[in-house]
């Protein structure tokens, strides 16, 4: 187990009655590259300006290497910002830029040069000291940005939304480079991002923040594959998310049923019971159909449309309430054909079960098992 870094401890932000980041607890692990993930304005800004100082938690008690930070200034933290907008000083070349928090503290001539020139070729600008910032495209920018951000060796280097202005290729190519980097220099990194490919391709961890609350965090496939609530599986990646209770449940497994249909997951701590609210989600790819019933099974869908994306065909079913459910294949010949009435099912294990409170119609659930609402009424 590696050492913790930072730590925030039920963390809580109000601004007004604004409530934006509701008991947090986040331990970041020395070394770790951590994604702080969800859509606009869900806290994870900040999140990071309390990390940084430049905000204070209105509860809560956030650490750096152990020590509580409340009393300290940006500056007197072991941490480091790189802003979206760079924040680069125009008027001074690149060499200045990089070398700026060096001559703060007073730092030797020859050291600062010697350490701004090895930092411009850990960011692959070398020869390009003398360059204006004006003269720089938006990747050379960033690279600027984080040049100057590393040029103190902070313990952390926090990153808010850093590549959201380089156009798809660029962001994706400084994606790679800004994780090897991460991991040769050692420095933790905490990465604020609202792009879920992004945080897949960069992370060690991600933190999946929804409306200032922590859902889930944890290592990018056991995200995909384990999503915990809703929101995470319909947040990463693609889902098909139906809303059932438990009707059955013996032998490890759950009979749940819908209000179209009836589906099987898996018990396998036996911690589901009868009457239980789930949801079922299942990845596109992993949601398969059969011209004849499943055991198990009963969901019926009509094929409504054949959508082509790159090298994956999607292919849209309707359910009978109109819920639509998303299959992804490789092979056209793997489709059914539009029109076609299709049975819905999944292997057992791809069945993720998500227990989250929420509304089913339970009456409309037990009349398609055609027993207790319906005697009952009568
Ligand atoms: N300085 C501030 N004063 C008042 N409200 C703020 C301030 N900064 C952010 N907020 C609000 O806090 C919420 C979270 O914002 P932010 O942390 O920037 O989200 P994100 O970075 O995830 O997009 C938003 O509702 C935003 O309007
Ligand atoms: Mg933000």
């Amino acid at each position: 187990m590696s050492k913790t870094i930072v730590s925030l401890m039920n963390v809580e932000k109000w601004y007004g009655d604004n409530h934006v980041v509701k008991n947090m607890n986040v331990n970041i692990a020395e070394g770790e590259f951590l994604t702080l993930l969800g859509p606009s304005g869900c806290g994870k800004t900040t999140t990071l300006r309390m990390i940084s100082g430049f905000e204070l938690p209105t509860m809560g008690m956030i650490k750096v290497q152990g020590e509580s930070v409340e009393k300290k200034e940006p500056y007197q933290r072991d941490v480091n910002t790189v802003f979206q907008n760079y924040a680069l000083f125009p008027n001074m070349n690149v060499f200045d830029n990089v070398a700026y928090g060096l001559k703060v503290k007073k730092v030797p001539k020859d050291e600062i040069k010697e350490r701004v020139l090895h930092m411009l070729k850990l960011v692959q600008l070398e020869g390009f000291e003398k360059r204006r910032i004006t003269q720089m495209s938006g990747g050379q920018k960033q690279r600027v940005a984080i040049a100057r951000a590393l040029i103190n060796r902070p313990k952390v280097l926090l990153l808010d939304e850093p590549l959201g202005a380089l156009d798809l290729k660029l962001r994706k190519q400084m994606q790679i480079e800004l994780k090897r980097l991460q991991k040769k220099l050692g420095i933790t990194f905490v990465y604020v991002t609202h792009d879920q490919e992004e945080a897949l391709t960069m992370s060690d961890r991600i933190a999946i923040i929804n409306q200032g609350v922590l859902e889930q965090i944890d290592t990018p496939i056991n995200i995909y594959q384990h999503p915990k609530t809703k929101f995470v599986a319909g947040f990463i990646g693609e889902s098909n998310i139906l809303d059932a209770i438990v009707l059955e449940d013996h032998d490890h497994k759950a009979v749940i049923g819908m209000e179209v249909g009836r589906g099987t997951v898996e018990d396998p701590d036996d911690s589901l019971a009868v009457n239980d609210p789930v949801s079922v989600s299942v990845r596109p790819e992993n949601m398969l159909f059969s011209e004849t019933p499943i055991e198990g099974f009963n969901l019926k869908g009509v094929v409504k449309e054949h959508i082509y994306v790159g090298n994956i065909i999607k292919m849209m079913i309707t359910l009978n309430d109109g819920t639509e459910i998303k299959v992804n294949r490789f092979r056209s010949e793997d489709l059914a054909d539009i029109g076609k009435m299709v049975y819905l099912y999944w292997e057992l294990d791809k069945g993720v079960v998500i227990k989250e409170k929420h509304l089913v119609n339970t009456d409309a659930v037990r009349d398609i098992e055609g027993g207790v609402a319906d005697d009952e009424d009568e």
